[in-house]
């Protein structure tokens, strides 16, 4: 399934898109873990703290979102309340152990500065993603005239991609390099993560 029409078909069940925004809240919560994770005395500056506190606020922002809908809250990120729970989250960690590793092989990083850079490329890659699904998301919101919407998760979705790309050209000459193998492989495991999503929603409409 495209994502357009992938999207459309979450949109049309609230309850299956009441567990499609709490897995995206998951995800920006597991983001928004990865960047305090990584912060460091000479790293934590303003653009830091507000990047981390945007990315919390949009976990909780689209946790609220699900009230708009006629479906059962998820009160929490327990597998029942997510759709491919596995895959949601095996997105995130294998492009962070993916990145780690294309980084100790061509860069020959280690500790500190290996941990630091993952966390530059993999969280670049991610907005990257993020600018893309979002707009998507939100067109569907409202041609389908859902309640619910993402606006004020896409504005600073872009801020975001713009302050990645200023902490890469600092950390490398590189650095455009790096982000293109990063986005290949975010490429190859988000379709797997699209493909597994797509799979759930069929099992979850048969199952109805
Ligand atoms: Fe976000
Ligand atoms: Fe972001």
């Amino acid at each position: 399934m495209e994502i357009e029409e992938l999207i459309r078909t979450i949109v049309s069940d609230d309850h299956i898109h009441a567990r499609f925004l709490n897995t995206l809240s998951l995800q920006e919560n597991i983001g928004a873990r990865k960047i305090s994770a990584n912060e460091l005395p000479e790293t934590s500056t303003y653009m830091v703290l507000k990047h981390a506190a945007e990315e919390h606020r949009h976990a909780f922002y689209l946790k609220k979102q699900i009230g708009k809908l006629g479906a059962e809250r998820c009160p929490t990120y327990e597998p029942d309340y997510l759709l491919a729970p596995y895959s949601s989250k095996y997105y995130l960690n294998k492009l962070d152990m993916s990145c780690s590793r294309y980084l100790m092989e061509h860069l020959n990083l280690k500790g500190a500065k290996l941990k630091f850079a993952a966390y530059l490329l993999v969280t670049y890659a991610i907005e990257v993603r993020a600018d893309l699904i979002y707009p998507v998301y939100q067109e569907i919101l409202s041609s389908m005239g859902s309640k619910v919407s993402v606006r004020s998760i896409i504005l600073e979705e872009q801020g975001h991609l713009e302050e990645m790309t200023a902490q890469l050209r600092v950390f490398s000459a590189d650095w455009e390099l790096h982000a293109q193998q990063m986005i290949t492989i975010e490429t190859h495991l988000y379709k797997n993560w699209i493909n597994d999503l797509g799979r759930a929603i069929c099992k979850e409409q048969q199952l109805s």
